[in-house]
């Protein structure tokens, strides 16, 4: 399986462990900030265009190194180190690429400055913890772990470190999936999705979209059924699928696909059934009211004579 080989690759170095050049000592008379007041703020924004995490092997062997590994094992190989909290097939680093580094695959460094942010998801002002609580109870279809769990602090200081040197609250190039302008020359079309799939992704995700395991673990995550993202997850909306798949798949190939193949084979993927959105309310029509209320959802609409949330069919 030539494709985990990266993701081999990172997990050995997380266990390396290799030291950081040791840190300068405190001087003993702080310097005077003299400097500061005429300082520009112009850097700040060259940074945000071309920030880079710091190497995955420099984690410091301190109690916060230690933290962070944890954050990234946590991350990378959520079904072991987050079993409790996880209720499909599914690692954070599945949709997250490269252990939450790479741009364009909504990495960790561009996403911890953003928070405390307001999300019309659920109408108040999130911190960064429960935005992780958030992927955990739809993306990982699991419970959210408690906001001062060690799962949540392992997970925000491997992202706090990730970030250093990134200036807060400014959008850094390369976050989240890349949607800015990202429209389908014509809609979405199940048909042409279908055949996307077959060609482009079946090799890997399956014939049947539920991924491929190896010794009982998958290593093709599924696209949809029983071990997927649930209804309330992010990666069910149009905009967010066809954004991560162009940009990202097929794996290694990210940006080969028309902008048309991305859109069809992205509603292709997400007008089949996945586990129950965590906020139904026992109708269906009702639930797409309320929390589903958009184009870029299939849920509560009929595809091929199937009503989408309402049902095992896949
Ligand atoms: C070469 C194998 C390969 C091909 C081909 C491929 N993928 Fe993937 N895909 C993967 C792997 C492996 C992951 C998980 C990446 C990781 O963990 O680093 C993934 C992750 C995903 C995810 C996020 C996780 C999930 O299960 O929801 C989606 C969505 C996805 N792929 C869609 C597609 C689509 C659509 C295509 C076809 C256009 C495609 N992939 C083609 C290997 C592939
Ligand atoms: C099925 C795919 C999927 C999985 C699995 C997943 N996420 Fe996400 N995640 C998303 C999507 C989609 C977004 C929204 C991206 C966007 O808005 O462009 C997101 C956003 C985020 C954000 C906010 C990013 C930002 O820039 O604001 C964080 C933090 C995050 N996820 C953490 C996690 C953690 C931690 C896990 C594992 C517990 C996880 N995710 C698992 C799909 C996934």
């Amino acid at each position: 399986m030539r494709w985990l080989t990266p993701v081999l690759a990172l997990t050995l170095a997380a266990c390396s462990g290799s030291s950081p050049p040791a840190a300068p000592a405190a001087p003993a008379t702080a310097p005077a900030p003299a400097k500061a007041a005429t300082a520009s703020p112009a850097p700040s924004k060259d940074v945000a265009k071309t920030f880079t995490p710091p190497p995955a092997d420099s984690i410091p062997d301190t109690p916060f190194g230690k933290m962070v590994r944890e954050g990234r094992a946590i991350f990378t190989d959520t079904q072991t180190h987050a079993k409790a909290y996880v209720g499909n097939g599914l690692n954070c680093s599945n949709c997250h690429l490269d252990a939450g580094r790479l741009p364009n695959a909504a990495p960790l460094w561009a996403a911890w400055g953003m928070y405390p942010a307001y999300r019309s998801k659920n109408g108040h002002v999130n911190t960064f913890a429960e935005r992780l609580q958030g992927c955990f109870r739809y993306s990982m279809n699991g419970k959210a772990p408690p906001p001062d769990s060690e799962v949540i602090v392992a997970l925000e200081s491997y992202s706090y470190w990730l970030a250093q040197g990134a200036p807060t609250g400014v959008a850094l190039a390369g976050r989240g999936y890349p949607k800015q302008g990202f429209k389908p020359p014509q809609p979405p079309d199940f048909a042409r999705g279908q055949k996307v799939f077959e060609t482009s992704c079946a090799l890997c995700h399956g014939k049947d979209g539920q991924g491929q395991k190896v010794a009982g673990r998958y290593v093709f995550p599924p696209l949809w059924g029983p071990d997927s993202f649930n209804w309330g997850a992010g990666m069910h909306q149009l905009n967010n699928a066809a954004a991560f798949i162009k940009a990202n798949m097929p794996l290694g190939r990210g940006g080969m696909l028309s902008d048309q193949d991305a859109w069809d084979v992205a509603m292709f993927m997400d007008a089949h059934e996945r586990p129950q959105d965590p906020r139904f309310n026992g109708n269906v029509a009702e639930t797409r009211k309320k929390y589903h209320d958009s184009k870029m959802s299939l849920y509560g609409t009929v595809v091929n004579g199937h009503l989408l949330g309402s049902g095992p069919d896949r």
